[in-house]
C-alpha cells in the first residue's frame, strides 16, 4: 500500500476525485494518509475532514517560503508519505522541498504544457484563441510547471466557449487524468528518459523506503 499526500489550496474537485478513484478500486495500491492546505479556510480541508481524511491546515500566510515548506515536509513524513499530489496547491515549492521528494511530487496543470504555464492558464488559453486546450500531470521538478509529463488530455476549445465553460470540460478531463497520473506512478512501470516518460519499462524511481 503507497500513501499518498494531497496539498490543496482551495475547492478540492481533484482530491475528491483521487478519493473517488480509491473508493472505487481504481487505485487499488493507496490510501490517501494526509491532506494539507496552506490556507486555513481552504474548502478541500473541510471535505477531507468530513471524509473522515488527516486534514491539516498549515497557514502559509506571511511565512518565508522554505520555514512553510520545512513544515509541510515534516508532516508528510510524519505520515509516511510516498508520493506527494498537488491538487490546485497554489504555492510554488522551494527548491529544498523538491529535493526531499525525488520524482515522488506531482502536479496538475490546466493547460497542455509547455502552453500557458502559471495562474489561470483556461483564461490565458481562451485568451489567447487556441483551438485546442487541456490538462497535464507532471512530476514537479525545480522550475514552474516543468517537470517530465505523464499524463496530458486534450479539450476542444468551441465557439460557444466562454471562459467558464471550457475551464469546466478541462476540469472534468483533470479528474479522469490525475488518477491515470498516479496508477501509472505507483505501478512503476515507466522509465524518465530526459524529459519523456516511457512506458512499459521498470521504473528507476523508487517509490518504497
Ligand atoms: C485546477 O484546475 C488545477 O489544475 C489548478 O487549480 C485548480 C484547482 O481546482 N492548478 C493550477 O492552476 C496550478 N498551476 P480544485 O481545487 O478543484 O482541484
Amino acid at each position: 500500500m503507497k500513501n499518498l499526500g494531497i496539498l490543496l489550496s482551495g475547492r478540492g474537485s481533484n482530491f475528491v476525485a483521487i478519493a473517488d478513484s480509491i473508493a472505487a478500486g481504481r487505485l487499488s495500491n493507496a490510501r490517501i494518509a494526509v491532506v494539507i492546505s496552506n490556507r486555513d479556510e481552504a474548502p478541500g480541508l473541510e471535505t477531507a475532514r468530513r471524509r473522515g481524511l488527516n486534514a491539516l491546515a498549515i497557514s502559509s500566510k506571511g511565512k518565508p517560503r522554505e520555514e512553510h515548506d520545512r513544515k509541510v515536509v515534516a508532516a508528510l513524513q510524519q505520515n509516511q508519505v510516498d508520493l506527494v499530489c498537488l491538487a490546485g496547491y497554489m504555492r510554488l515549492l522551494s527548491p529544498w522541498f523538491v529535493q526531499q521528494f525525488p520524482s515522488r511530487i506531482l502536479n496538475i496543470h490546466p493547460s497542455l504544457l509547455p502552453a500557458f504555464p502559471g495562474l489561470e492558464a483556461q483564461q490565458q488559453a481562451f485568451a489567447y484563441g487556441v483551438k485546442v486546450t487541456g490538462c497535464t500531470v507532471h512530476f514537479v521538478d525545480e522550475e514552474l510547471d516543468h517537470g517530465a509529463i505523464i499524463v496530458q488530455k486534450t479539450v476542444p476549445v468551441l465557439d460557444s466557449d466562454d471562459e467558464h465553460t471550457l475551464a469546466e470540460r478541462i476540469l472534468e478531463q483533470e479528474h479522469v487524468a490525475y488518477t491515470e497520473a498516479i496508477r501509472i506512478v505507483l505501478e512503476g512501470n515507466f522509465e524518465i528518459k530526459g524529459r519523456r516518460i516511457v512506458r512499459g519499462q521498470r521504473s528507476e524511481v523508487r517509490l518504497q523506503k
